[in-house]
């Protein structure tokens, strides 16, 4: 099992989560006061039944028993209305910040793709998503308020029963308060910490291996590789299982040493009342209101107590979220670059590794101009793929130059650089909407004949108005049941549609037939003098069309020249 060791400290990890709240803070503060407040409203009612006590037991209580009972049920309706202010701010500052964390979140996936995306487990990035961000939730809507309101609350009781009662019984309560509230917390924590880091890596890598399983299940299936896959399956489900028996049986077992805690505080409290009774410091009626007072006050320290399990799961969740939102880009963004209209471009002595051991390219020049189409060949796994993602930055390069219009492409402006070249890759993904929607993300404001225009170049407007609704068909309607080629035909459609004067196409027409090839490479050609074309393809057909052609072979590329 791969160990999962938390790289900031849990103090580290809580004040920068603090540090995502922003203006959110003030709310927060309101929170704690509404939450204190409430609290001791909720004391209110037990305290002034013990002055009521007090008072007819013969001690001098300054109110009267109409006024007491009067306070107490104020107290009561007090607490309520407290309660639900207390409530809704926590959880007003808990889902703004769910909204502002999956921001977050989606920017820095944004930031890290696609060059980082390659090597995080998907799996992974879905339990961020969902259930750490769920955790966090309940750091922020049940964590930082319970620990502030414990302090609030437990210091006015220190004060109030010293001055009312005795500061004997203060002393006595304090030490309760450290018990219950710091001791054995700190020592059911240990514990907890390990148990939640574990139980929380052994969700993700099951979530992760059952995702990838169900993902992959046709081709588990055709190997007939189905026993192995259920028995890993039930394998890693029983360590998760395991993991959360541990988990659980640790929670468990802190629950109980607070209970104890609990139990002895208010034993010594009952004794030293007592004591103090008999030794004559203190009176009956106010040894009841300090002994009373000090019995009502557990509940916020019982609920830090609870914190730890809590805690260490979030501990563990805030530290993934964290590490995400400070990860690095694979490249650096380029902001406010030079901004290009497309005409030529130059590569040059260009290197690139992926893992700065192995180069994948060394030293490739090659150039293109406007209006042409240049063809790439080569063996599978030379680096055709790897040269279109350099041309659009989405990994750095080593050394050498890549150079549209005579800017270097470290130097061009991001946004520039994708409005100019787009890239059609091996895969098209298509999103669960409607083919229209699909097709619009490459341009959200084509008009319906722009759409159509495009779809006529990729050939796949006839095949479109075959489905039920046309262009309103949803994806997710047909299921699996596009074909591979028809949704290559749809990623052509896309980038004839965005605009781009270089387009990228990475084996455009590897899972289409000969006649529907011919077609694209008509409408390719004919695309010719309006737009730039780079084309990589296994296929001779293919090649056919283009004006020059490359070929990487031992990561050099070399021009063909015609024999
Ligand atoms: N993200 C990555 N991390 C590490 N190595 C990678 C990564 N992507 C590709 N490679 C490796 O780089 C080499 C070139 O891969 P690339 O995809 O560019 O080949 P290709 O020429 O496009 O092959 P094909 O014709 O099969 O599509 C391969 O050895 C591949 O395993
Ligand atoms: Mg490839």
């Amino acid at each position: 099992m791969k160990k999962q060791k938390l790289r900031r400290s849990g103090a580290r990890i809580m004040a920068s989560l603090i540090l995502l709240l922003g203006s959110l803070a003030y709310i927060m503060i309101l929170a704690v006061i509404n939450g204190s407040l409430g609290f001791v409203s909720a004391m209110g009612v037990t305290v002034f039944g013990a002055l009521g006590v007090a008072k007819a037991l013969g001690e001098s209580v300054a109110l009267s028993y109409g006024l007491i009972i009067g306070l107490a049920i104020g107290c009561g309706v007090l607490r309520g209305l407290l309660r639900y202010f207390e409530q809704y701010t926590n959880h007003y500052i808990a889902f703004r910040l769910l909204a502002v964390l999956r921001d977050k979140i989606f920017g820095a996936l944004r930031r890290l793709c696609p060059a980082k995306l390659e090597s995080k487990q998907k799996g992974s990035i879905i339990a961020m998503i969902t259930s750490d961000i769920e955790t966090l939730e309940v750091f922020y809507a049940h964590t930082i308020s319970p620990i502030c309101i414990a302090v609030i609350v437990s210091v006015s009781v220190l004060i109030f029963v010293g001055v009312i009662s005795s500061w004997y019984l203060a002393l006595v309560a304090l030490l309760a308060y450290v018990l219950i509230g710091i001791v054995v917390p700190l020592i059911a924590s240990k514990r907890l910490k390990a148990s939640g880091v574990r139980y929380r890596t052994e969700f993700s890598s099951f979530n992760a291996y059952f995702l990838d399983s169900i993902k992959g299940i046709k081709d588990i299936v055709l190997n007939n590789a189905d026993k192995e896959r259920e028995a890993e399956v039930n394998y890693r489900s029983d360590i998760l299982l395991c993991e959360t028996k541990k988990m659980k049986h640790d929670t468990t077992k802190a629950l109980a040493f607070t209970e104890l805690a609990v139990s002895i505080s208010i034993i010594a409290t009952l004794v030293a009342g007592i004591l103090l009774v008999a030794n004559g410091i203190l009176t009956v009626g106010y040894m009841i209101v300090g002994v009373v007072t000090v019995f009502s006050s557990f509940g916020p320290v019982i609920a830090i107590s609870a914190l730890p399990g809590n805690l260490t799961q979030t501990f563990a969740s805030g530290d993934r979220v964290l590490n995400l939102l400070s990860e690095e880009p694979a490249v650096k963004p380029v902001e406010n670059g030079e901004r290009i209209e497309y005409n030529n471009l130059k590569v040059t002595e260009l290197s690139f590794s992926y893992d700065r051991e192995t180069e994948v390219l060394t030293e490739i020049c090659m150039h293109a101009e406007k209006g042409e189409i240049i063809g790439i060949v080569g063996e599978s796994g030379c680096g055709k793929s790897t040269f279109l993602k350099l041309l659009l930055r989405f990994w750095q390069k080593s050394h050498g130059k890549i150079e549209y219009n005579g800017v270097d492409i470290d130097n061009l402006d991001g946004d520039s650089l994708l409005d100019n070249v787009t890239m059609v890759s091996q895969v098209t993904y298509l999103f669960d909407e409607t083919i229209e929607d699909n097709l619009r993300i490459a341009k959200p404001d084509a008009t319906q004949e722009e759409i159509e225009t495009a779809c006529k170049l990729a050939s796949i407007h006839d095949f479109i108005l075959t489905l039920p609704e046309g262009y309103q068909t949803e994806v997710g309607a047909l299921g699996d049941n596009l074909s591979a080629g028809e949704k290559q035909r749809i990623g052509l459609a896309r980038a004839f549609l965005c605009g781009s004067e270089l387009i990228l196409l990475d084996e455009p027409t590897s899972n289409v037939d000969s006649i529907n090839e011919g077609i694209i490479l008509k409408a390719l050609k004919e695309q010719k003098n309006k737009k730039s074309i780079i084309l990589v393809s296994h296929r001779e057909s293919t090649m056919a069309i283009a004006d020059r052609i490359y070929r990487v072979v031992g990561g050099k590329m070399y021009e063909q020249t015609e024999s």
